[in-house]
């Protein structure tokens, strides 16, 4: 047989599926185990999105859609930057729509990279960049931040690691995964830097509408920083919309336009009847998404004073997103041994915290989009492990 794809076969098979893997087979063989590695809303999509897909099925919104997304959704993206952030972008050529937003960031990838290009990627960052940029022909280089000050972005950090091959700076703020959510003075280190090294930022914005303390910052509102910067942003967190696969991207139309060839060749579109759903999430009266986030502020509220009461837990206190990052010095300081340990000793699984970047090493993340009773046996079940 002739030997399958090099660039595929380069991708190394992630750890958190390993422990994922075994925690289905210990599942599978009766055990009762909490999960709390994945980064899916345990709520329903509310009643008035779902019923607007089924509206739109009933009229015969069935057919291929345009490839860049219908237009009322596009339009409703177009007014929410504008109305939200002061930022103006054109529905027609700024705004591509597609199945989810993790498709958009590589289709993004793909449409900057040149062999060599280099995309610099903050740690602790979501596990799908790097390889995302490896399929995309680009380079990751990862930029280390360090857990001893809180991960905290500064100019000097990353201007090390700027080259002439730099085409792009990732922020994920709110930050999947320590929760983080960038502040002012971190912003402006990033747009001085790109304005400075004419780099492009893609700033991913999931998480923006779950948001505890301070304020979300769009990267493309600041001064300068329209013309270079693309938000990533989508339905699945905050409406609690994941398995619809929608998501969205805003940025200069010249980008836009190669990201969209990329999707017309090969995905096609988003689906007609979630983007219908999509515009009317985007349209109608947000409370439904307060009250999402005020559930997980509550479980954040419970969960971080829980975990630092027991002797041997160090917990982060995330000002946004849904992810709790938790290092167990009373256990060990890598983070596959302690995600093992949680998962034989308590019963807990985790998504290791070095999969998220060397600076993640020690750490593990707990998905907190998970019910409160789960939250609480949770904590209950690690107290007796640390007290064993
Ligand atoms: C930081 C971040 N960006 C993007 C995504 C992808 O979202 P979507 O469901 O729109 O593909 C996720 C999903 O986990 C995420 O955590």
């Amino acid at each position: 047989m002739k030997p399958l794809s090099q660039l595929l076969s380069s991708i190394p098979p992630s750890a958190t599926i390993a422990v994922n893997d075994k925690a289905k087979a210990l599942k599978a063989a009766g055990r009762d185990i909490i999960s709390l590695a994945g980064g899916d809303p345990d709520f329903d999509t509310p009643a008035h999105i779902t019923q607007a897909a089924f509206d739109a099925i009933k009229a015969g919104d069935t057919h291929y859609p345009p490839s860049v997304g219908t237009v009322p959704i596009r339009k409703a993206i177009a007014a929410k930057m504008a109305r939200e952030y002061g930022v103006e972008v054109n529905p027609n050529n700024q705004v591509l729509v597609g199945p989810g937003a993790k498709f958009l960031i590589y289709a993004t990838m793909a449409a900057l990279s040149n062999p060599g290009d280099e995309i610099l990627i903050l740690e602790p960052y979501w596990v799908s960049y790097v390889p995302m940029v490896q399929l995309a022909g680009g380079v990751p280089v990862t930029v280390p931040l360090p857990a001893d000050d809180n991960f905290r972005i500064t100019r000097e950090r990353i201007e090390p690691y700027i080259t002439d091959k730099t085409k792009a700076i990732l922020v994920n703020s709110p930050s999947n995964p320590t929760g983080r959510v960038i502040t002012p003075s971190e912003a402006e280190a990033i747009r001085q830097l790109a304005i400075e090294n004419d780099l492009y930022v893609l700033s991913d914005e999931m998480y923006e509408k779950l948001i505890f303390e301070g304020e979300h910052i769009c990267m493309a509102s600041l001064p300068g920083m329209a013309e270079r910067t693309v938000t990533f942003n989508g339905h699945s967190k905050a409406y609690a919309m994941t398995g619809w696969r929608l998501g969205w991207m805003a940025g200069p139309a010249a980008i836009i336009k190669l990201a969209a060839i990329l999707q017309s060749q090969s995905v096609t579109s988003a689906a007609s009847f979630t983007m219908a759903a999509g515009a009317v999430a985007l349209e109608s009266p947000q409370d439904v998404v307060e009250e999402m986030r005020l559930s997980y502020k509550a479980r954040r509220d419970f969960m971080v004073p829980a975990l630092n009461a027991i002797p041997g837990v160090e917990c982060l206190n995330p000002e946004g997103a849904f992810y709790l990052f938790v290092r167990f010095p009373g256990i060990s300081n890598d983070s596959m041994e302690v995600a093992n340990r949680l998962l034989e000793e308590a019963d807990i699984a985790a998504t290791p915290g070095n999969e998220f970047g060397e600076s993640g090493q020690g750490y593990v993340r707990f998905s907190i989009a998970t019910a409160m009773s789960d939250l609480e046996r949770a904590v209950e079940r690690i107290r007796k492990l640390m007290a064993a």
